[in-house]
């Protein structure tokens, strides 16, 4: 494997050095999580527009070569892609130094093996609730304990880090959730990460009240659990605690009450070929079209700095004129 020559810094007009990717693999998922997608009805995007295995290698391939460090694949849901862990396997053979996904965990446990085989270095499963009924009411499938199993199968190989289980916080649901998260997290390996609600909902239901911050959360976890606060990495979207008395860590991402916009690392491919340089980005650059006319990894290169060096300063949920992209979340990736 060789070692990638990096000329010029991938960096955007405001000094953020960018060497974060997030590939969305499909827009379809077995799920339709509130916050996420509708419950029916969204429309998905062709098949011959989503970017082949191919593809998508040629495209992380070039972005590694360009400075790209950390590669993350999401969906929709990525195990829903078929043959997905190959892809994980011609993507780890770029050369990317750390190569994760996040998923809904459902499919976790049949794709575990094939997943570690394939070189994944990190993994994140997305769990609202662990009460059966709220989980099945939050991502309308009454899929808990399946989720559950795929977390067991997967923390089964210490090749992978840490799964960390994430936790879309909303208003009047997650409260009453705070307590099992924190025994969870104090008894298994997990590092649970609550993230505030967004508004990249399919059912345009969003609104600032559902967000339910992650200083709330924290002042009624340490109600109960005294909590101190661990140095934060670089470009990390969660600021992380250990509990005082050591037994395990929690997270909050805090991108509504608290923007991390400043240090941000990121950018996002989405299943049809659009590089997006924000998750709240109202505008895109089409990478499918040109890749297909046959454009030279030269040009492609120059459209990618093109876009990164327009990334947003930063994004508008707090502001009264904020414009809720055409996407859901299911159609970005997270
Ligand atoms: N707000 C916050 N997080 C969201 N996710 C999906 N939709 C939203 C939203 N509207 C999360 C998922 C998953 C990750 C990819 O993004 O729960 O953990
Ligand atoms: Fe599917 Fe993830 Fe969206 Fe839920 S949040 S509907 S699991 S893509």
């Amino acid at each position: 494997m060789t070692t990638p020559v990096v000329d010029q810094p991938l960096e955007d007009s405001h000094g953020r050095r960018i060497n974060d990717l997030r590939v969305s693999v499909t827009d379809r998922c077995n799920f339709r999580c509130q916050y996420c997608m509708p419950a029916e009805g969204l429309a998905w995007m062709e098949r011959d527009e989503v970017l082949t295995f191919e593809e998508i290698t040629r495209l992380v391939s070039l972005m590694v070569s360009m400075g790209i460090e950390d590669v993350r694949l999401t969906g929709g849901e990525p195990l829903v892609r078929r043959d997905f862990p190959d892809l994980v396997a011609m993507l780890k053979a770029t050369g990317v130094r750390d190569l994760s996904m996040t998923t809904n965990g459902y499919l976790l446990a049949r794709h575990a093996e094939a997943l570690v085989r394939g070189g994944l270095d990190r993994i994140n499963v997305s769990i609202d609730s662990l009460q059966r009924d709220r989980f099945f009411e939050l991502t309308r499938r009454d899929s808990l304990e399946q989720v559950l199993e795929g977390l067991n199968a997967i923390g089964a190989y210490p090749e992978i880090g840490p799964v960390k289980v994430n936790a879309v916080a909303i208003r009047g649901f997650t409260e009453d959730e705070v307590g099992r998260f924190c025994e969870f997290a104090r008894s298994t390996d997990n590092q649970v990460r609550f993230i505030e609600f967004m508004p990249l909902d399919g059912d345009r239901n969003w609104d600032p009240s559902k967000v339910l911050t992650g200083n709330e959360l924290r002042e009624l976890i340490e109600a109960s659990y005294p909590l101190i606060e661990k140095e934060r990495e670089p470009s990390a979207t969660a600021r992380v605690f250990a509990f005082a008395d050591g037994k395990g860590e929690i997270g909050f991402i805090n991108p509504v009450s608290e923007p991390f916009c400043a240090d941000c690392n990121r950018i996002r491919l989405t299943a049809d070929g659009k590089l997006r340089t924000c998750l709240f980005s109202l505008n895109e650059t089409d990478l499918l079209t040109p890749l297909r006319d046959g454009a030279d990894n030269a040009e492609i290169e120059r459209m990618i700095r093109v876009a990164v060096a327009g990334k947003e300063l930063r994004h508008h949920i707090n502001d009264i004129e904020f414009v809720q992209p055409e996407r859901t979340m299911s159609a970005i990736g997270g």
